[in-house]
């Protein structure tokens, strides 16, 4: 797992994100959605971004897909600046770009197989060579079965799958999905995002997706960004990310996905009393170090609930303690804990 992560740190930049900002002018007043963005994506990456309503994802992403034309900066494809291209190129540039959509966008009139071969008659692809590379597409997503059917007869998870079957029709290098799980259920989202992973993993395809949503990061990503308010935040491999958060936004979101703390831990509070959440990452061994401190600094540490979160390429524990004790053992103890590698956090009633 380590390894893939080393891997990726060496693989090319496929998309450079220089600077950008959208200003949307037509709005009164003027909406800043985008300001000065810069990323950095690698060729095989699965690079996740994720924020609240209106950050700004869908205007980054339609940016990358050139959709949206930033109102400055640049936007560079293996190497090359596309923010002014136009014509053929622009035609190529489309080409080597898949998306799926949140609603799926399919043509309702249009069969399963319709649909996933409407990209290739617009790429002028044979008739033979269309039905040979649908059944390929259908077979890769799993939807043979349902090649004659209409959208309005396939659930949100198989509608999904056309849109992934369609979006990578013409062999695209990057796939970007703006919000793909965001309408399906947590069973049906976990199968799309495996689904993505298999598609990341054999052919290669570099996947940029957006969601508000943690899960979907901790699942399948290597590098996440933290958008708020059109700017970027936070950056990093998700195991850095999410086990060292440094901004409060962060924070939240891996808070959102962490298991509810019942309302009866924060009682009673006081001064010699303190609710903690500690974070261990990898290996670090959690119970030699709260049996070294109980013995170190005279405190009681009660261990109320622990959790693991398996992340691609780390693992991450959770604990919450109960820790008791003078003032100056609990201080003591939690800067012993910090030097130790183990991220503290003060809990307080409604947090
Ligand atoms: N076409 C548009 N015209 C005017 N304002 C827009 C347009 N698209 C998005 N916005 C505004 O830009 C901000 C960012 O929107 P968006 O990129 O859709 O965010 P997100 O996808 O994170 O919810 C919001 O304030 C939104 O209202
Ligand atoms: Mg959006």
């Amino acid at each position: 797992m380590k390894h893939k992560e080393e891997e990726l740190s060496k693989a090319v930049p496929i998309i450079e994100v220089d600077s950008i900002s959208k200003i949307y002018k037509q709005a009164e007043p003027p909406i800043k959605a985008l300001q000065e963005v810069s990323l950095t994506i690698k060729k095989g990456e699965i690079y996740g971004i994720i924020g609240l309503s209106g950050a700004g994802k869908s205007t980054l992403i339609r940016c990358l897909a050139k959709l949206v034309k930033p109102s400055s900066g640049r936007i560079a494809f293996h190497g090359e600046d596309i923010t002014d291209i136009a014509g053929k190129q622009l035609l190529q540039f489309r080409q080597s770009i898949g998306m799926i959509f949140q609603h799926f966008n399919l043509l309702s009139s249009r069969t399963v197989a319709g649909n996933i071969a409407y990209p290739l008659e617009v790429a002028k692809v044979s008739k033979e060579q269309q039905n040979q590379r649908v059944e390929e597409l259908l077979g890769l997503v799993g939807l043979s079965a349902k090649k004659g059917a209409y959208p309005s007869q396939l659930s949100g998870g198989e509608k999904q799958r056309v849109g992934i079957a369609r979006a990578l029709a013409n062999h695209p290098e990057v796939l970007l999905c703006d919000e793909a799980t965001s309408a399906l259920d947590p069973r049906t989202t976990r199968d799309i995002l495996d689904l993505l992973k298999t598609i990341n993993k054999t052919l290669g395809v570099t996947i940029i997706l957006i969601t508000h949503d943690m899960e979907v990061i901790k699942r399948i990503c290597h590098k996440v960004a933290v958008i708020e308010a059109g700017s970027i935040v936070e950056e990093g491999p998700v195991s850095q990310v999410f086990g060292d958060p440094q901004h409060a936004t962060t924070k939240r979101f891996i808070q959102s996905t962490s298991h509810d703390i019942p309302e009866e831990f924060f009682k009673p509070s006081s001064p010699n009393r303190k609710l903690l959440r500690l974070r261990f990452k990898g290996n670090a061994a959690s119970e030699p170090l709260i049996a070294q401190i109980v013995k170190k600094y005279n405190v009681e540490a009660n261990i109320l609930l622990g959790w693991i979160d398996n992340l691609r390429v780390i693992v991450v524990g959770t604990l919450i303690i109960e820790l008791t004790g003078s003032s100056e053992g609990i201080a003591n103890t939690l800067t012993y804990l910090a030097e130790h590698g183990v991220q503290c956090e003060v809990l307080e009633h409604g947090a």
